[in-house]
């Protein structure tokens, strides 16, 4: 892996509709905002950021698969995917590459039915609970581990 990683980063249904859905739980910041925050960070870092949002779990899988070979990282907020998609839990499996699982909210502390993950075991690490920061902490810690890959092999 290189100090300047490709970054992909995938959002699931509804996140289209940050700003506005439910601030009290999500933030007020757009996914755009949030897009702009983490481009500021790939950017100062010389990394490559694509970023992408769906409502259609087809569209999702299709990115992962195409993710092979072409990104070293997915950043994914499956959002409500991640507690029903076996098929997201799948494809994210054959992707050999880094996977990181955000969430804004902390899903533990929410419904019984937000408490399970079918990605968490497929992931190499999740970050919940920061909000926007969520993301942001997920491309740091991405940058930070490429930087020690460099320094330390
Ligand atoms: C979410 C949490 C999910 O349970 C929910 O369905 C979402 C957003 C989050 O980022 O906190 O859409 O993934």
């Amino acid at each position: 892996m290189t100090t300047a990683p490709r970054i992909l980063v995938i959002n699931g249904p509804n996140l289209n509709m940050l700003g506005t859905r439910e601030p009290e739980v999500y933030g007020y910041d757009t996914l755009d905002d949030i897009e702009t925050r983490c481009r500021a960070v790939t950017d100062e870092a010389g990394a490559v950021l694509d970023w992408m949002q769906s409502n259609s779990e087809a569209v999702i899988l299709d990115t992962i698969h195409q993710a092979v070979g072409n990104a070293d990282w997915i950043v994914i907020n499956a959002a409500a995917l991640t507690h029903t998609s076996v098929a997201v839990r799948d494809a994210l499996a054959m992707f050999s590459g880094g996977k990181i699982e955000v969430h804004l909210s902390n899903t533990h502390t929410r419904e019984a039915f937000r408490q399970t993950s079918m990605i968490s075991p497929v992931a190499n690490g999740v970050v919940m609970g920061f909000g926007a920061m969520s993301y942001i902490m997920a491309i740091r810690g991405i940058l930070e581990m490429a930087r020690e890959t460099e320094t330390h092999g």
